[in-house]
């Protein structure tokens, strides 16, 4: 498969998965990728802010639970140069990864079906949910990276280890996983908690730690909100900036 597969990972809530994934996924596009984008949380926040619509016929839940069922794949933008496509999601994925319990092949599903569009893409950005089910051991497996966005905060440390120590079970079925960066998604450097926190990461985590940077922004959730792309929103170039520079450290590392 040609595709660079990016899963984007952390249990912690609210921590700036959606936002990476979706605004990764714009940027990677703008600089001429052919990106793909999955949503494999059942809130369904990064198809929301992709598409204008979220009832979808098909959604990544049918191709998990039925084999012979194909991705759905939904066009956002396309250009000369590349597209960004969408494979959406629904409350169903839901009762899908109960009732994935019982399918053989469980962890592999997500990674089998993305096997057969992955010469079509650059790059495929899974979004996850809030936690370490099956939803994200699938997205873990499928990939051959992860990104874990995190906060500047003391609680988001203990969090970093739990998710190390799924990432180490992770690889007895996907040896060849690793983390290509962590990320301050929602950095505030005017705090005193965040700037020892990012600085404590830094030391301890080292290269591993991404230069940039995204600082707390209200377009983001602007855009995140209204359905907007950031990058169309006014006042939004700074925010824009940081996720374009993480497009390109992710281009240099991957
Ligand atoms: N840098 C930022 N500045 C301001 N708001 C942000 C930033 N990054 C994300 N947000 C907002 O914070 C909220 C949580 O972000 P997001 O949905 O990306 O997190 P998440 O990790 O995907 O959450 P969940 O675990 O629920 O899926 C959202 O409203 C989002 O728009
Ligand atoms: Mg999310």
């Amino acid at each position: 498969m040609a595709a660079k597969v990016i899963s984007v990972a952390n249990q912690k809530g609210g921590v700036g998965k959606t936002a990476t994934t979706t605004n990764l996924g714009i940027c990677l596009f703008q600089l001429g990728n052919r990106v793909l984008v999955v949503d494999m949380d059942p809130q369904g926040n990064l198809t929301l802010s992709l598409a204008s619509s979220d009832g979808f016929e098909q959604t990544v839940a049918d191709s998990l639970l039925d084999h012979k069922s194909a991705l759905p794949r939904v066009e956002v933008f396309s250009d000369e140069n590349g597209r960004l496509d969408l494979v959406p999601t629904s409350l169903a994925l839901a009762s899908a990864e109960a009732a994935l319990m019982n399918k053989l092949g469980r962890e592999f599903r997500l990674r089998d079906q993305l096997a057969k569009v992955g010469d079509e893409y650059d790059f495929v950005l899974i979004d996850t949910p809030p936690s370490l089910g099956l939803l994200t051991i699938n997205a873990l497996v499928a990939a051959q990276m992860v990104i874990i966005p995190t906060e500047a905060r003391f609680f988001s440390l203990q969090g970093l280890q739990m998710l190390q120590g799924s990432i180490d079970e992770i690889l007895y079925i996907n040896p060849h996983l690793k983390v290509l960066g962590i990320l301050l998604s929602k950095y505030d450097r005017r705090l005193g908690e965040e700037k020892t926190v990012a600085q404590y990461l830094r030391d301890n985590w080292g290269d591993l730690v991404f230069e940039t940077s995204v600082g707390t922004n209200s377009k983001i959730l602007e855009a995140a909100s209204t359905g907007i792309p950031l990058t169309q929103l006014r006042g939004s170039q700074r925010a824009v900036d940081a996720y374009r520079d993480l497009a390109r450290e992710v281009l240099e590392r991957a």
